[in-house]
């Protein structure tokens, strides 16, 4: 069984230029579920100065319809957006940091070293409140500022996440300019530090790469995959970066290989035309384009 973090309504409307209202948002979201996604990242409480397009968190989480078994997190770079996602009840959090130096200073404004400082807080507070964290690293395969990306690098902060109590980092090959070989390559290395059941693929899919990333995760048995409905989003501070890979391709491709993931696929689909037609954006998913009816 292999276990999706939906993005859509997180990593995918954070970086749409349409404002989407709280009430679009949020339907988006119970429609996933309604689907069988179970981990459904739902908003982001970060600066809305930084990120206006997540400033309604709040009014989102206010507004879901909770679905039994479905878990609904939420981005916490710090102990005031910590606080937001308990008042609004965000299920379990997410911090986000990155392998790479300018990576962290352009979308967090602090060094990883600070960054993991702001953490240990954030996870201290969440432990006290039974509150799960799942960590991010950015910029894994490659940084849109300093380009390589030392493994070393990756395999540090992936320690760093988990001795906060991570229960699992998600890597992200933010600029999706990873290719299979070095994927499978790094991923080896993190899994000198993490077991597959600690660690999951966040592929963006700017190169076209992202399936065949995953594939190389696959096989070395990281069974858990973040990815967005119809490809949607980017990441605001790392230019030209596209949407994750989108979450009906990755279903296509894994029920075809006779792995189950709980999710019906056609019923995806047609979520994935509905979002769009609200964002008036083109479909990035070519499973959902090939399906389009
Ligand atoms: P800062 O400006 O250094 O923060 O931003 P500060 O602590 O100096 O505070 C400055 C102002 O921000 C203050 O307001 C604070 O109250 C406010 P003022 O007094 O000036 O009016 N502020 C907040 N407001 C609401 N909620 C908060 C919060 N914190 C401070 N939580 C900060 C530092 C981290 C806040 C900022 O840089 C930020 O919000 N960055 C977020 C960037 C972001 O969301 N990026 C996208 C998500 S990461 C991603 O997409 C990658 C990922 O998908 C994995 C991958 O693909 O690689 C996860
Ligand atoms: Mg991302």
């Amino acid at each position: 069984m292999i276990t999706l973090y939906e993005m859509g309504a997180r990593d995918g409307l954070q970086n749409e230029p349409v404002m989407v209202p709280a009430a679009v948002k949020a339907e988006l979201i119970d429609r996933l579920a309604q689907c069988g996604l179970q981990h459904i990242e739902a908003g982001s409480f970060v600066s809305p100065r930084w990120i206006p397009q997540m400033a309604d968190s709040e009014a989102v989480f206010g507004l879901i319809k909770r679905q039994a078994g479905v878990t609904y997190s939420a981005l916490t770079p710090n102990m005031q957006g910590f606080e937001r996602a308990m008042a609004a009840g965000a299920d379990e959090v997410a911090v986000f940091a990155a392998a790479s130096e300018a990576f962290s200073q352009k979308n967090i404004n602090c060094s990883i070293r600070e960054s993991i400082q702001r953490f240990t807080q954030v996870c201290e507070a969440a432990r006290d409140k039974n509150i799960p964290v799942r960590g991010y690293v950015s910029t894994v395969m490659g940084c849109p500022y300093q380009g390589k990306v030392p493994e070393a690098d990756v395999v540090m902060a992936i320690e760093e996440l988990l001795a906060l109590g991570c229960y699992q980092v998600s890597l992200g090959d933010t600029i999706g300019v990873g290719t299979p070989r070095q994927v499978s390559q790094v991923l080896k290395t993190c899994l000198s530090v993490a077991s597959p059941a600690q660690l999951a693929m966040h592929f963006h899919d700017t190169y076209g790469q992202a399936l065949a990333n995953l594939l190389s995760g696959l096989e070395l048995d990281i069974t858990t995959i973040d990815a967005s409905v119809a490809g949607l989003g980017g990441c605001p501070y790392a230019k030209g970066a596209s949407g994750n890979v989108a979450t009906e391709d990755v279903i296509y491709m894994l029920h075809g290989m006779g792995m189950d993931t709980g999710v019906d696929l056609p019923q995806l689909v047609a979520v994935s035309h509905w979002i769009c037609g609200q964002l008036e954006c083109q479909n990035r998913s070519k499973v959902a384009q090939a399906m389009e009816t």
